[in-house]
């Protein structure tokens, strides 16, 4: 994993993004913060109140054609919806000869499936960010195909360690894998934020403050992890003293099945990426 401490990108290279929500956002404030010069990115979408506020945050170049948005770009990152990938990809590609580099940080859309819309010699790296590179600290995977060299792939990784760290994947259908790990993650943290502050509650805290102890603690226990050379395994039976109460915690939870409850829902998660790469990224749609 990389991106820890993301370094600047490329200053000279020219980003388009098309599709200026709230990932684009996350991704070029990233960059700016990083010390990425604001005239060699744009940004395009149809929602003019938006471009508006990149504009006057960041002082980026806003363009409502994604058409002109890319005709200069080195790279273009695609940010619209998985559902409206196809369309916007299809219309993108006569504006593409110049074989930029397209980055698609889209959930559920296949290479395969972007070479057919952007054409069959581009230069594509599909990326499975995760929600948490909105505030800066995602974990993204990243697949490049045989036409992104190595400059392009170095570049791809500079942009999304502005919000994150970023590891390279071997092989496309590993983008499942990391989608059950790190994409779909944060939800099942969230989950568990959830079921502590209801029974926190139910044992006489008030909402707000077993808001606040479950949150510090998940934060503070990653922060651990982050920071020890141990194992969370290991961390997990140095606080399990015999006898003691996280004891009694953690016993409940093996006699219910915990670990396997985690892979089913794992195993489920990575089939639904597996069906939804079909549906989306149809490309006879
Ligand atoms: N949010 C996450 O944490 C996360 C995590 C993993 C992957 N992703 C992926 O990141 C991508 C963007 O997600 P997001 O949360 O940033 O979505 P978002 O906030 O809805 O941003 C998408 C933007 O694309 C615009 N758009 C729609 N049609 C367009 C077109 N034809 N040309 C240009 N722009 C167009 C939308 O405008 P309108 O609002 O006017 O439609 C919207 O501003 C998605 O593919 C998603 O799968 C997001």
């Amino acid at each position: 994993m990389t991106g820890s401490e993301p370094q600047p990108a490329q200053a000279s290279a020219a980003i388009a993004f098309v599709g200026a929500g709230n990932m684009a956002a996350a991704i070029i404030g990233g960059l700016i913060q990083n010390g990425y010069c604001a005239s060699n990115i744009i940004a395009s979408d149809p929602n003019q109140a938006q471009l508006e506020q990149l504009h006057e945050k960041f002082a980026i170049t806003t363009e409502a054609d994604n058409l002109k948005a890319v005709a200069k770009a080195d790279v273009v990152l695609l940010a619209v919806k998985p559902q409206v990938l196809g369309s916007v990809a299809k219309a993108l590609a006569p504006a593409l000869t110049h074989q930029p580099l397209i980055i698609s940080i889209a959930a559920g859309i296949p290479i395969a499936s972007l070479a057919a819309w952007l054409g069959d010699s581009q230069a594509l790296v599909r990326c499975m960010p995760n929600t948490p590179a909105l505030v800066g600290v995602g974990a993204s995977g990243l697949y490049a195909n045989a036409y992104t060299n190595p400059a392009q792939r170095a570049l791809a990784e500079q942009i999304l360690a502005a919000v994150g760290v970023v590891a390279w994947l071997d092989e496309e259908s590993q983008i499942d894998a990391v989608t059950a790990v790190s994409g779909s993650g944060p939800a099942y943290f969230f989950y568990v934020m959830e079921a502590m502050i209801e029974e926190g509650v139910r044992q006489g805290l008030s909402a707000d403050l077993a808001r606040q102890l479950t949150i510090e603690t998940a934060l503070g226990a990653a922060t651990l992890a982050k920071a020890s050379d141990e194992a969370p395994a290991e961390l997990r039976r140095r606080v399990t003293s015999p006898g003691g109460t996280t004891e009694q915690a953690i016993r409940r939870f093996d006699e219910a099945g915990l670990p396997a409850i985690f892979a089913e829902a794992m195993v489920a998660c990575a089939e639904r990426s597996v069906t939804l790469a079909e549906e989306l990224g149809n490309t006879d749609q």
